[in-house]
């Protein structure tokens, strides 16, 4: 069974897709040990308490430096012990001792296809605003595995979205989640939790002892 931690900032809607997927077995031999965000308003802590998954508040802004915020947030994540670290919406770095404790055990979903519309001030909402304002005329979202970079781990899966030329960066962003985002996290989840993902040289490549 791969235990899993979800990190969420906000409205928690990958969160749900992953609660969703877990109950109608789209997502097999997976447990959610807890959900922790870094905003005390986030619907995402009601989802999970609907849920009756513990929702642990950790906030940069209850530390007195980021250093130390990153200390007792790497400590909580190894009390945690998950197999597996998933960011649904995270807007916080990940510190760089976290990641060298879960290598390759740090998966993040990212509203673009990387390697555009990411890294830093690329997050949430202002990735749509970005790809409206450049012109694209495709868009999509990304899972990848978290290094110490922005948005520069082994890709895992991708899935491309059509920009409309009246789209605002809200109804891009709901297009994006609902045809890439919410199906590519679960799915990706899954293939880890059913070892059919290996990551070789920096890449992520289907295992050939996949089920
Ligand atoms: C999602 O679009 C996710 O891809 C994005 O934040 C949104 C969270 O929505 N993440 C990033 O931008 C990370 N760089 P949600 O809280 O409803 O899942």
């Amino acid at each position: 069974m791969l235990k899993i931690v979800v990190c969420v900032s906000g409205g928690g809607t990958n969160l749900q897709a992953i609660l969703d997927a877990i109950d109608s077995g789209k997502i097999t031999n997976t447990e959610v040990l807890a959900v922790i965000s870094n905003n005390v308003g986030a619907k995402a802590l009601e989802r999970a308490e609907a849920h009756g998954i513990p929702g642990i508040l950790m906030t940069p802004k209850a530390y007195p430096d980021r250093e130390c915020f990153n200390k007792a947030f790497t400590e909580k994540m190894c009390e945690l012990s998950p197999d597996l670290v998933v960011l649904a919406g995270f807007l916080v770095k990940i510190p760089e001792e976290m990641v060298a404790k879960f290598s390759n055990r740090i998966v993040n979903i990212h509203p673009s296809l990387i390697p555009s519309f990411c890294g830093v001030g690329y997050y949430g909402l202002k990735v749509h605003e970005k790809v409206l304002e450049r012109g694209a005329k495709v868009t999509g979202a990304t899972v990848h595995f978290v290094n110490e970079g922005m948005d520069e781990g082994p890709i895992i899966a991708q899935k491309a979205v059509e920009v409309l030329q009246d789209d605002t960066p809200e109804v891009l962003q709901r297009r994006v989640m609902e045809q890439a985002e919410w199906i590519l996290l679960p799915q990706a989840i899954d293939d880890i939790a059913n070892n059919r993902l290996v990551v070789e040289n920096g890449r992520v490549k289907r295992s050939s002892q996949a089920l």
